[in-house]
């Protein structure tokens, strides 16, 4: 069984400023929640009972956002605002713990998910999911990240999520080398080796790392020997190149979609995505769309 997941928080955002100057990027709405919200949804709804914060002392707000506010229940109580309260109440399931850790250094990806080596231990297999990165799995039976534990609990090896991108895009990802071999949309397929944010023109692949891993917890060793790579950072993605020497590792093909909220524009597709299919705004919104459509 798969129970936790890591969530990397400590970086500054600098890609969405100055929306993040004061507030943490993953604090940014998508219609009516954060977006660190949907994300921490998806792990829950693919049966993660555990989440690790490694975050940094200027976002606070991320853990304050899924812990109880008294005050604030207290007031909707004696208001009478009943509906609200349950939807307060209701942000993490009872059974759903969130701890928190401090990455003290921007040392890189890999250095952040090291952080949560004394929570997690050597010996247990655990999920990690960029919070920049949102994955809606709607309209699928399973989302994604369940997809990836399926894989696991079948051939036993770490799960990365990948999608193809723009071969021009490449130089912004990790990139997989897959044999030449392109997985169907959720299926997996071994992996011969993994490059971060390779020159666009030694990309071995257009295959990229989208932000969700299944990784077993013989990770923590090899990160912890991991030199810096690409940009002087401890890049996740080099341990995982000496993993699959090790054990192998599987590049999981996704199915949904994907939104890309370290950036403005992916952000703004977020919410035309979510607000469209809104139980409350949805309606409303469409309406605006078509108004906006019809005045260009
Ligand atoms: C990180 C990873 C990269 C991955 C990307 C997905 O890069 O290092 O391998 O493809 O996330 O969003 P970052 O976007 O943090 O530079």
């Amino acid at each position: 069984m798969i129970r936790k997941a890591v969530l990397p928080v400590a970086g500054l955002g600098t890609r969405c400023l100055p929306a993040s100057k004061a507030i943490p990027k993953e604090m940014i709405t998508i219609v009516d929640k954060p977006v660190i919200q949907y994300v921490v949804e998806e792990a829950v709804a693919a049966g993660i009972k555990e989440i690790v914060l490694v975050t940094h002392s200027s976002k606070g707000a991320i853990e304050n956002h899924f812990d109880k506010h008294f005050e604030l229940e207290t007031t909707l109580e004696a208001k009478g605002k009943h509906e609200l309260l349950e939807e307060l109440r209701n942000i993490i399931p009872d059974d759903v713990k969130i701890i928190s850790v401090r990455q003290p250094e921007p040392l890189g990806l890999g250095h952040a998910v090291l952080c949560a080596r004394p929570i997690i231990g050597d010996d247990e297999p655990f999920t990690v999911l960029l919070p920049d990165v949102l994955v809606d799995g709607q309209g699928l039976e399973r989302n994604d990240l369940a997809g990836m534990i399926e894989a696991y609990e079948k051939n036993g090896q770490a799960q990365i999520m990948v999608e193809n991108v723009p071969r021009d895009m490449t130089h912004k990802y990790g990139i997989v080398d897959l044999d030449g071999e392109t997985p169907e949309a959720g299926k997996a397929a071994p992996m011969a080796s993994v490059v971060e944010k390779p020159a666009v023109e030694e990309a071995p692949s257009t295959l990229a790392v989208i932000g969700r891993y299944l990784l077993p917890g013989a990770i923590f060793p090899l990160l912890a020997e991991t030199r810096p790579g690409a940009g002087g950072e401890i890049q996740l993605t080099d341990a995982i190149d000496t993993l699959i020497a090790r054990e192998g590792v599987q590049a999981y093909r996704m199915q949904g979609a994907t939104y890309d909220c370290g950036h403005q524009l992916g952000y703004l597709e977020a919410i035309l995505a979510f607000a469209k299919r809104h139980p409350k705004f949805g309606a409303g919104f469409q309406d605006l769309m078509q108004r906006y459509a019809a005045e260009e």
